[in-house]
């Protein structure tokens, strides 16, 4: 079966494009990884898996909708079948989601529980039993597109934020490459 071509837009640390570099290369053929972050360490991943690297220059000012066309633009020079958002830290408009439909994120709290940013605090402030991670497609509307996969476990009395990250991010490292796996297989 031919590898699946995907992008990886990425903003920070990197370590599900991690994941998917040590666990997705015999399914997928990651054509770039593209950071809205020049400083992001997920870029020194690609470069060491000598996976191009891609430094998104446009300036994220009042209008969205103009990056995210040019952004989409960007994207599709690399032609990929499957978009793949981890940890991309800006909201997609319409310019790109109908255009690259097959795109995917990974969320780390139980979707539609906690959209948006700081889930561990929120899971905590809100003496949540359960926590986990929501892999899902991306809509235009944030964190609210057809959910793919969810994984949970019970939060305890002694978590912290700090324990709640780690433990979401375990999880992450297992169902994203499985995922995006189960896609380059047709399964998805
Ligand atoms: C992950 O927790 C993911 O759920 C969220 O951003 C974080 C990215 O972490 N969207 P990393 O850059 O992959 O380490």
């Amino acid at each position: 079966m031919p590898k699946l071509p995907i992008v990886v837009l990425i903003s920070g640390n990197g370590s599900n494009l991690q994941a998917i570099i040590d666990q997705c290369s015999g399914h997928v053929d990651i054509r770039a990884v593209i950071s809205d972050n020049p400083k992001a360490y997920g870029l020194q991943r690609a470069l060491d898996a000598n996976i191009r690297p891609v430094v998104e220059s446009q300036v994220w000012g009042e209008n969205r909708h103009d990056y995210c066309y040019i952004l989409a633009d960007k994207v599709s020079i690399f032609k990929p079948e499957l978009v793949v958002l981890a940890g991309f830290m800006k909201i997609l408009t319409p310019e790109f989601t109908t255009v690259h439909e097959r795109t995917m994120n990974i969320h780390p709290s139980l979707l539609p529980k906690h959209k948006g940013l700081h889930t561990h605090r929120r899971v905590l402030e809100a003496g949540d039993k359960e926590h986990g991670m929501t892999i899902h497609w991306v809509t235009e509307e944030l964190d609210s597109g057809p959910i793919i996969w969810q994984q949970s476990f019970e939060v305890q009395p002694d978590d912290t934020e700090e324990t709640l990250e780690a433990k979401v991010h375990e999880l992450e490292h297992i169902w994203y490459p499985r995922m995006i796996n189960e896609a380059a297989n047709g399964n998805i």
